[in-house]
C-alpha cells in the first residue's frame, strides 16, 4: 500500500501545504503573509486571518500539484506547536476537520522536529544525501536554538539551547535596531556578504556546557550603535555592511563554538543544521568549513525546506504514520515547547 500524507503548517506566519508519498516529497505550497511588514514583526491576530483566508487554497493547490485527491490521502498531519496559539488553532483546526471528514488519521507533529526531518526531504531525482542515525542537529530557528542527538527518526534528544534569545531573534533584533525590515535574518545575510567580518568586535556570552545565549550580544550591539551615533549620526547607514558582517560573524561563532564542542563530547561527526537560520550563507559556509577541519559530514537543508514548510511537516507525518502514531480529535494546540 502507498502511504500518501498531507502535511499542514501554520505555527507562525506562513500557511503551506505539502503531500508526501512514500517518503518522497510530491508538493509543497507555501503562502507568505504580507501584512506584517510595516509592523516590523509577526502581528498574531493578523496572522490567524490570513491562515484561514490562506489555508483552504493553499491545500488544494498542493493536491492539485501532488496530482492527488482528497481520496488519496492516508493521514493529515498537523503542526501543534510552539508556536501562536491563534495561528496553530487554524492549522489544527483544519487538520482536524479534514480528517474526520475523510475518515482518516490524524498525526500531530513538533514543529522544532520538522524542522530536524527537513533534512530527509526530496524529491524524487532530486539529489539524496541524507544524514545516518545518530546525527547531531543544530537548530536555529526564529525562537529556538538547539543541539539535539537524533537517535532516529522519532528519538531526539536535547544537550543543549539558548538559555534566553534564539539565534534567529538575535538576527532579528539587530537588524531591527539597524532600522533593517523584519525579518533581518535575511537582509543582514545580504548585505554581511559585501561587509568586513572583523571590522567590530562585540561581547560574546560566556555559557558553560552546550547551553547558548544572544541576549548579552545583542545588548553590547545596541550599545555600541548608540555610542557610535552620538558621535556621527549617520554611523548606522555608512556601515551598513560592516555591521551585518561582524554580528553575523559574532553569532556565527556562538553557533559553532558549541557545535564543535558537542560533536567532540559525543563522538558524533554526522552533523546537520536545520532551521530558519540554517539559511545563512556565512553559517553554512562556516559549518562546511568545520567539516572538512573535523572531519564531519555535513547536511543543510535546501533553501526552501530551511525556512517554515509543510513538507517537514508531512515527512515527519509520515514517520509517525508508519510508526502508528496518531492523535485523538480532542487534541489542542500547544503554543509552548516546554509543554509539549
Ligand atoms: O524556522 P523559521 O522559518 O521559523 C521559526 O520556526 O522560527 O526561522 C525564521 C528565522 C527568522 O529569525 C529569520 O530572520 C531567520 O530564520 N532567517 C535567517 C536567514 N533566513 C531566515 N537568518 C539569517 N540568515 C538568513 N539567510
Ligand atoms: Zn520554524
Amino acid at each position: 500500500m502507498r502511504v500518501t500524507i498531507l502535511g499542514i503548517e501554520s505555527s507562525c506566519d506562513d500557511t503551506s501545504a505539502a503531500v508526501i508519498e512514500d517518503g518522497v516529497l510530491l508538493s509543497n505550497r507555501i503562502a507568505n503573509q504580507q501584512v506584517h511588514a510595516e509592523f516590523g514583526g509577526v502581528v498574531p491576530e493578523l496572522a490567524s486571518r490570513a491562515h484561514q483566508q490562506n489555508i483552504i487554497p493553499v491545500v488544494q493547490a498542493a493536491l492539485r500539484d501532488a496530482g492527488k485527491t482528497a481520496a488519496d490521502l492516508n493521514a493529515v498531519a498537523f503542526t501543534r506547536g510552539p508556536g501562536l496559539m491563534g495561528a496553530l488553532l487554524v492549522g489544527t483546526s483544519f487538520a482536524k476537520g479534514l480528517a474526520l471528514s475523510l475518515g482518516i488519521p490524524l498525526i500531530d507533529v513538533n514543529h522544532l522536529h520538522a524542522h530536524i526531518l527537513s533534512l530527509f526531504l526530496a524529491r524524487r531525482g532530486e539529489t539524496q544525501r541524507f544524514p545516518r542515525f545518530p546525527f547531531l542537529c543544530l537548530l536555529v530557528s526564529g525562537g529556538h536554538t538547539q543541539l539535539v542527538i537524533m537517535k532516529s527518526p522519532l528519538e531526539m534528544e536535547i544537550i543543549g539551547q539558548t538559555i534566553d534569545d534564539a539565534a534567529g531573534e538575535a538576527f532579528d533584533k539587530c537588524a531591527k535596531v539597524m532600522g533593517l525590515p523584519y525579518p533581518g535574518g535575511p537582509m543582514i545575510d545580504k548585505l554581511a556578504a559585501t561587509g568586513n567580518p572583523d571590522a567590530y568586535a562585540f561581547s560574546r556570552a560566556v555559557i558553560s556546557g552546550l547551553d547558548f545565549s544572544f541576549s548579552g550580544l545583542k545588548t553590547s550591539f545596541l550599545y555600541f550603535l548608540r555610542d557610535r551615533v552620538k558621535e556621527e549620526p549617520d554611523f548606522v547607514n555608512a556601515h551598513l555592511e560592516d555591521l551585518s558582517a561582524s554580528i553575523q560573524s559574532a553569532i556565527i561563532g556562538s553557533l559553532t563554538q558549541k557545535l564543535i564542542r558537542a560533536s567532540r563530547e559525543t563522538g558524533i561527526r554526522e552533523i546537520g543544521v536545520a532551521g530558519g537560520v540554517s539559511a545563512n550563507s556565512g553559517l553554512k559556509k562556516a559549518v562546511q568549513g568545520l567539516g572538512e577541519k573535523e572531519g564531519w559530514q555535513v547536511y543543510i537543508p535546501a533553501l526552501q525546506y530551511a525556512t517554515d514548510n509543510a513538507a517537514m511537516i508531512a515527512i515527519t507525518g509520515y514517520h509517525k504514520f508508519l510508526n502508528g502514531e496518531f492523535s485523538e480529535q480532542d487534541i489542542t494546540p500547544v503554543a509552548r515547547f516546554d509543554q509539549l
